[in-house]
């Protein structure tokens, strides 16, 4: 039976909790994630994040909503892939996700990525305080990847959450 609330405006955030993500998560992220089902590479970016405990997941009761992912890149953090689950935008879970992984990056800087194509992850990523960090060509063809970057450091140290 479809639930009421999937009815209903889906803009009101729903009272989701991160955590870290297991093996145990792994049907459930591959829900969240229709590509993982499909690319073999990024399914194993996923079961080694997990492995290194670098893939936090945003879950409502026992519904998994969306994931990040945590690495480095040239010795600043880096997210290498975020996702959250189609049915479950514009709540408030990617902005809660990308909160965990800045709480979670111990380097001074973290890093995020998208494509120019990518318009929600722009907007993401500048609402959250993000700064445009330049662009490379050639990853997908006639579509750069576009980088942004935060301080992370100098948050911890003004006390901002
Ligand atoms: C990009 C993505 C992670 C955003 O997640 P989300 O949970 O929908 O984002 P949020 O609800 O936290 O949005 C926070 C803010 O980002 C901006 N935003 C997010 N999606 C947007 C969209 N489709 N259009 C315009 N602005 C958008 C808005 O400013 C939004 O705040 P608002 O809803 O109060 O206006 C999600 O669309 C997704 O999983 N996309 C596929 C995977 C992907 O592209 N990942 C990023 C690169 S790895």
């Amino acid at each position: 039976m479809i639930k009421f609330a999937r009815l209903s405006p889906q803009r009101v955030a729903p009272p989701c909790v991160t955590r870290l993500a297991t093996d145990a998560d792994l049907p459930a992220l591959r829900f969240v994630d229709a590509l993982m089902r499909a690319d073999r590479d990024r399914m194993h970016l996923i079961q080694s994040s997990i492995e290194k405990r670098l893939c936090w997941l945003a879950a409502d009761n026992d519904e998994v909503l969306g994931f990040i992912l945590l690495g480095d890149f040239l010795g600043q953090g880096f997210v290498p892939l975020l996702v959250v689950a189609a049915a479950d935008r514009r709540r408030g879970i990617g902005r809660r996700l990308l909160s965990e992984a800045e709480r979670q990056c111990t380097r001074p800087k973290l890093f995020v990525s998208c494509n120019r194509s990518n318009l929600p992850a722009q907007e993401l990523f500048e609402s959250c305080g993000f700064e445009a960090s330049g662009q490379v060509a050639n990853f997908d063809e006639g579509d750069d990847e576009l980088f942004y970057f935060k301080r992370i450091d100098a948050l911890r140290t003004s006390g901002e959450p």
